[in-house]
């Protein structure tokens, strides 16, 4: 039985689609806290839990041998707190074997956020006794929407990523290697660098938008203060904006820049990357 959290997530609903093209449905288990916001798939398991609820999870893992630990959407000792409670839940629910998606260069000091506490669940999952196979996911093709907003449409780039380059990765992509890797027998403890085949800095992705979709691009380093002043003017609560903030300046220092294709391995077809995302986007 392979048990999935985040089942409702982006990664999570990819991943079970992967798994499906193998697996019998009554072989998997969507670990969720909102099922209204699964899509059914007939047969398919599905248990609530939550990351705040240790009990939860210990009894939405039970009967699994196989977990995928999607990374905590909260930022901080919160997340950290929760992703130690979900790999607690899983040696004492008796998994065999963890997978969990952790970011690309995780440590104690990353200048990202989630590269602290990432690092601090890959310890405690080290630490667990369990066979475990880690996925160092860089940052999905997908966020790039996300990271330059409108200029998909203008072209205008405004962030504070300096001369900084992103080894950008698809969701999907990821996905499909995932489902190998959870069907596959455990082989103790291992971590791959989930990566494009190539970095690309924000200067690069304006030069690409304009190649691609004959905008006039270009890319403004703004100030991380600026950045930080716009969040606000949104709205973001301060923990969010100081969690944006460590994202741009790890990016400004080239946490993100790591490529590695050994992953690849569990790839049957071509990645997707960055000029043929933004050509169909
Ligand atoms: N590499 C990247 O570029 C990148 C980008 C974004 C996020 N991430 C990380 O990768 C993870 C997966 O990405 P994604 O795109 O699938 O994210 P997503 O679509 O935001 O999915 C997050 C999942 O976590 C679940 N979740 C959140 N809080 C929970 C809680 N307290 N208890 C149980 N489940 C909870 C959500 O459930 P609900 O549906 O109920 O909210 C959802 O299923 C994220 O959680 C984040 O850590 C990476």
């Amino acid at each position: 039985m392979i048990a999935i959290t985040g089942a409702t997530g982006n990664l999570g609903r990819a991943t079970i689609q992967h798994l499906l093209k193998s697996v019998a449905p009554e072989n998997i288990t969507a670990v969720v806290r909102d099922p209204s916001k699964l899509e059914a798939v007939p047969g398919m398991q599905v248990k609530l839990a939550d990351y705040d609820d240790y009990n939860s999870l210990v009894e939405a893992f039970r009967g699994a041998d196989t977990l995928l630990q999607i990374s905590s959407a909260s930022y901080g000792d919160h997340a950290a707190m929760q992703e130690e409670q979900v790999v607690k839940a899983a040696a004492a629910a008796g998994i065999q074997h963890l997978v969990y998606t952790s970011t690309l260069q995780p440590a104690a000091i990353a200048i990202f956020d989630a590269g602290r506490s990432c690092y601090k669940t890959e310890v405690n999952i080290r630490n667990s006794g369990m066979n475990y196979t880690i996925f160092r996911n860089s940052m999905y093709l997908e966020t790039i929407p996300l990271f330059i907003g409108e200029a998909m449409e203008t072209g205008q780039i405004r962030y504070p990523g300096g001369e900084g380059a992103i080894s950008f990765v698809g969701r999907d992509d990821i996905a499909a290697a995932l489902a190998k890797v959870l069907t596959a027998p455990a082989q103790g403890g291992r971590s791959f660098n989930i990566t494009g085949d190539r970095a690309y800095s924000f200067g690069d992705i304006a030069r690409i938008l304009g190649e691609e979709r004959g905008l006039a691009a270009s890319y403004t380093n703004i100030s991380d203060e600026e950045f930080r002043q716009e969040l606000e003017a949104f709205g973001m609560p301060p923990v969010a904006v100081d969690f944006y903030s460590s994202m741009a300046a790890s990016i400004r220092n080239r946490e993100f820049s790591m490529t590695d294709m050994t992953w690849q391995q569990f790839l049957d077809k071509p990645t997707l990357d960055v000029r043929a995302f933004l050509g169909g986007n």
